[in-house]
């Protein structure tokens, strides 16, 4: 088969890893790619949509599977499904659930799916007249797609007034700021779960943990994510059920009753609180980092499951994974989620232990050298018979690569030991 992966990140990285290993790959594309991505197939310069499709036009492939969220409240799925080409992942109207936090919102609180208390606003006044009657913190959700930094924990009512006041009125998230969802603060732990869909089957994935803040012990500013575990330790199968049941079957269900069958990956993050699991959000995609993590726990060849999805036949396919753990360590930029340079020389690439590959994302080659092209740079993915191994596996490589201003936290998966 010839099978064309969409986006540039480690997520897609450890996609197209995975892939690779299939029997059934005779040729792997990759648009636009990164210097990871180039050593396992054919990385293609084009990112827009239109191109895209375009390229699909003249090229013959038998499936393509799209990375980041961006594409899918694009309706890039929608386009390719109307060429007739097997496509995983989401139509537009189906990831609305992600594009639209509002729209997530008002779905679940319509399908009695647990998640936190909230109301939706279009005007600064109205918005600013409800905090004045809320307990602190509050949480203010810019509601369009903001690059993951659409989310401001309100400490105190001064601090939420300036956020409305930047996200209504300035606009530092532009179109994405025109509707805000403010919703009660969750108190409990934060896990990541996924599922693959096919409109009406679904299958869990094991739970696994991102670390959003730049800094160690959860400090500074949210970032795409510094680093996963999966499985997580301490979730249990009782917790795993309460998702599916509670969570996920429903949202499946009640999409494909909405007439949007949601087919690709669901990606509910979950808070596991006193009174049960809540939705924090939904993603319509592959979590990134948490493939890269996943992506060495998968036994099912991947392609077999991609196909099953898209074709509406997930109960007849098993899937497995391996009884050890993974985990992986981001590299970024110094600076990072602020402003940082690239075009950094990457050293210590080769020589890695066994068990440890390194998925690229803000990547560059230039004249054979690996530079820095980013604000997450390298995804550092080890696996071992535990957490404590993978980790120290992970941790004794990455002490060997290095970059000028490379930032990492020291603490990814510290909890859960
Ligand atoms: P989101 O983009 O919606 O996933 O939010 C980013 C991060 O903000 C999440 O990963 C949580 O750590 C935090 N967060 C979002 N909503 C809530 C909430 N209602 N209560 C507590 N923390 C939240
Ligand atoms: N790692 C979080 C996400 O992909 O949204």
């Amino acid at each position: 088969m010839k099978i064309l992966i969409v986006g540039s990140g480690g997520r897609e990285h450890a996609l197209a890893w995975k892939i690779k290993q299939s029997s059934k790959v005779e040729e792997l594309f990759i648009a636009p790619g990164n210097p990871g991505t180039a050593k396992l197939g054919t990385n293609i310069s084009i990112t827009k949509t239109e191109e895209i499709i375009d390229w699909l036009k003249e090229n013959e492939v038998d499936l393509v599977l799209i990375g980041p969220d961006n594409y899918l409240a694009d309706g890039i799925v929608d386009e390719i499904q109307k060429m007739e080409i097997a496509v995983f992942g989401p139509t537009k109207d189906a990831s609305e659930i992600e594009w639209s936090k509002s729209f997530a919102k008002q779905f679940m609180q319509e399908e009695g799916i647990p998640t936190a208390r909230f109301k939706v606003f279009n005007s600064f006044e109205e918005a600013n007249k409800y905090i004045e009657t809320q307990n602190f913190p509050l949480v203010i959700k810019a509601s369009g797609l903001a690059l993951g930094k659409g989310v401001i924990i309100a400490q105190t009512f001064e601090e939420a007034k300036k956020t409305l006041e930047e996200i209504m009125t300035t606009k530092i998230f532009g179109d994405a700021g025109d509707e805000v969802v403010i919703e009660e603060f969750l108190v409990g732990k934060e896990i990541s779960t996924h599922a693959f869909c096919d409109g009406e089957n679904v299958s869990m994935f094991p739970a696994s943990q991102d670390h959003k803040t730049i800094f160690e012990g959860d400090k500074g500013p949210n970032t795409g994510g510094m680093g996963t575990i999966a499985p997580v330790p301490w979730v249990t199968e009782e917790h795993m059920k309460a998702i599916e049941n509670q969570i996920v079957r429903p949202t499946i269900n009640a999409l494909k009753k909405r007439g949007r069958p949601f087919k690709g990956v669901l990606f509910p993050g979950i808070m596991i609180t006193e009174s049960g699991p809540k939705v924090i959000e939904f993603n319509a995609r592959f979590g990134d980092p948490e493939t890269e993590s996943y992506m060495r726990i998968l036994k099912t060849d991947l392609v077999d499951i991609l196909l099953t999805c898209v074709d509406g036949k997930l109960n007849e396919q098993k899937i497995e994974w391996e009884n050890f753990s993974a985990c992986t360590v981001m590299c970024a930029s110094g600076g990072y989620p602020g402003s940082y340079e690239k075009g950094k020389v990457i050293g210590g690439l080769d020589n890695l232990e066994k068990d440890v590959v390194v998925f690229h994302a803000g990547t560059k080659e230039i004249n054979g050298e690996i530079v820095t092209n980013g604000g997450r740079v390298l995804g550092i993915s080890a696996i071992g018979s535990d957490l404590n191994e993978a980790l120290s596996k992970a941790y004794g490589s990455i002490e060997k690569v290095s970059f000028d201003g490379m930032q990492f936290r020291k603490d990814i998966g510290a909890k859960s030991i």
